[in-house]
């Protein structure tokens, strides 16, 4: 195993872009091991981010801190700051089920509810008192349009989710957060369990996606981080070890082990 020097950095901030979310100092501890070792980074406003990194490195840890999924977990310890809005999403004040309708996720298998399609994209509205059937109807439309899902499901609407594949899965997924109108998507290798067709669907539907919503994704899929991200972070042991635009990071990246990892060397 190299050894590498992690003192040796290059990560870029935004100068005059705007920045949707940024982290300050961010640690995450499990018990004694602190799984994220004070990472700052500054994400763009419409922009898709990919996280990429060896397993283990915190990438999932780092994604689900950004809407407090760790909160959950027991004997979980988070400082440092998670900025949006102006307000610090780590504080103990914030309401965390009103913040994730702002800062929504999606997981790595798909997860729909045993319902059908569209109680899957109503069920969070109604529960927030949305009952204007027309308005409903309207809203599952535009979602599964935008999760680029619509022309195959909008004659069987009221069957079964788990009657879809894998890829429509995650993408009914993909529409049953966007209902919720988030800012921000996370999502942790959405298509890790997918095949390439469902996958280069979903890529397709994050791209069309970023005109709306900013967006952040963990992939081990290096092509897939290349194709979609403008952005991408290179965690390491904890740490982000670089971060820049995407071109750069696949191209011409300034650390070693940033280059030896995109380059299939690492380790
Ligand atoms: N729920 C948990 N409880 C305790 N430790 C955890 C938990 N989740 C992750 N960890 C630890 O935190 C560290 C980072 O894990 P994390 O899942 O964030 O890595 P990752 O980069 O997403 O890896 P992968 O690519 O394999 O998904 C690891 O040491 C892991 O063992
Ligand atoms: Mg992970």
């Amino acid at each position: 195993m190299k050894e590498y020097n992690l003192d040796e950095r290059n990560i870029i901030t935004m100068e005059d872009k705007e920045v949707i979310v940024h982290t300050n100092d961010l640690h995450v501890f499990y018990g004694n091991n602190e799984a994220i070792k004070g990472v700052d980074l500054e994400f763009e406003k419409n922009k898709i981010t990919a996280l990429i990194g060896p397993s283990g490195c915190g990438k999932s840890t780092y994604l689900r801190s950004l809407n407090r999924m760790n909160d959950g977990i027991a004997n979980t310890r988070v400082t440092g700051e998670i900025m949006y809005k102006g307000v610090n999403v780590n504080s103990s004040n914030v309401d965390v089920y009103e913040m994730r309708k702002r800062i929504g996720m999606v997981f790595q298998r798909p997860n729909p509810f045993s319902k059908s399609i569209y109680e899957n994209i109503t069920f969070a509205l109604k529960r927030h008192g949305e009952k204007d059937k027309h308005k409903l109807d309207e809203i599952v439309e535009t979602s599964l349009k935008q999760a680029a899902l619509w022309d195959q499901v909008k004659d069987s609407l009221h069957k079964s989710a788990h009657a879809l594949s894998g890829g429509q899965q995650q993408r009914l997924c993909i529409a049953r957060a966007i209902a919720m109108k988030p800012d921000i998507l996370l999502l942790d290798e959405p298509a890790s369990a997918l095949d390439p067709i469902s996958t280069g669907k979903v890529e397709e539907t994050l791209i069309n996606l970023k005109e709306e919503y900013s967006i952040v994704i963990v992939t081990h899929n290096m092509q897939q981080a290349a194709r979609i991200s403008d952005y991408t972070a290179f965690f390491y042991l904890g740490n982000v070890i670089e971060y820049d635009v995407t071109s750069k990071i696949f191209t011409r990246p300034k650390i070693q082990a940033t280059e030896d990892y995109v380059s299939g060397h690492f380790g």
